[in-house]
């Protein structure tokens, strides 16, 4: 595994791995505090592509003010290692500087998928996302990048703004790593104190609870109205909870859920402040 720091050395490594190879270049994008949910990711490229490169970059322009950007979890030595025993070939850790040499004057913003659930709750979220993420496409070029589905969102936004700007590489969404007991994994997991870590488990267990009430009304139906309403009773029963959202919507479009299509996919999507450290999870399910 080699570690880069410049754009100039992974282009030139990636150049030399394509001039002896015809094989999938395959990348998986994160801003690091690596856990199996993002080694996830990466077995996922290792199994279909001959170069896997990875980026660890915390981008500052998907944080708002007031946000966790300063104190964002970094461990590079522990990120090496996951990375090389997931069979990562590169890794790309650009400073912000390289990132970003100078005043960014393009950014690249895409509507509608964006307007609800983390778009409406983190503004300019979205558009620090695509426009870090159409700069790493641009940098690397793979034929295929790994998303986590753990973002449903973000992977809706990727796969908008691929198709719409026709950028020749494969969006593959990957089922979200929880931990035992149901938490979905994430980096900022670590911010939770004990008390807050064991009523986190409301937003699985809410996920769960909503699965069970559609088969049970599979024969009725039942309304995006009173479904969502269920699952924030639930997470309303965690006195430290505070509910930033927790919504029903048609996936991937993002838009008010409606019955009238014969089979849909829908996803319940949650976001749930524990005093300082906000958490999102969700869940998509093809519905009748
Ligand atoms: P980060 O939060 O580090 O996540 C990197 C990738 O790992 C994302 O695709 C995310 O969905 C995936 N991931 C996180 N937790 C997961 C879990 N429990 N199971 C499966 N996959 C999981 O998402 C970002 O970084 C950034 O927005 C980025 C795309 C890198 C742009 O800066």
């Amino acid at each position: 595994m080699e570690v880069v720091h410049t754009i100039a050395d992974l282009q030139s490594r990636i150049k030399a791995y394509r001039r002896r190879n015809d094989q999938a270049v395959g990348f998986v994008p994160t801003m690091g505090f690596l856990h199996e949910g993002h080694a996830s990711l990466m077995n996922k490229a290792r199994s279909q592509c001959g170069l896997v490169v990875l980026s660890i970059f915390v981008n500052p322009l998907q944080f708002g003010p007031g946000e966790d950007f300063e104190r964002y979890p970094r461990d590079a030595e522990r990120d090496l290692a996951v990375a090389e025993a997931a069979g990562v070939d590169l890794v790309f850790m650009p400073s912000v500087s390289e990132m970003y040499p100078s005043p960014t004057r393009t950014t690249v913003s895409v509507s509608d998928v964006t307007t609800r659930l983390c778009g409406a709750s983190r503004p300019g979220h979205f558009d620090g996302v695509a426009t870090v993420v159409s700069k790493l496409f641009h940098i690397v070029q793979p034929d295929q990048a790994f998303f986590g589905l753990k973002d449903a969102q973000q992977v809706a936004v990727i796969e908008q703004m691929v198709q719409d700007l026709n950028m020749p590489i494969e969006i593959v969404p990957c089922p979200t790593l929880r931990e035992a007991d149901g938490l979905a994994m994430s980096s900022r997991n670590v911010y939770l104190s004990p008390e807050e870590r064991q009523q986190a488990l409301v937003l699985s267990q809410s996920l769960q609870i909503a699965k069970e009430y559609i088969q049970s009304k599979s024969s009725q139906g039942f309304t995006s109205t009173e479904l969502a309403s269920l699952v924030r009773a639930h997470i309303e029963t965690a006195p430290l909870a505070v509910v930033d959202y927790a919504e029903v919507l048609s996936y991937p479009t993002l838009e008010p859920f409606d019955h009238s299509h014969s089979i849909s996919s829908l996803i319940i999507a949650l976001a749930v402040k524990f005093g300082k450290t906000r958490l999102i999870d969700n869940l998509i399910l093809q519905v009748r």
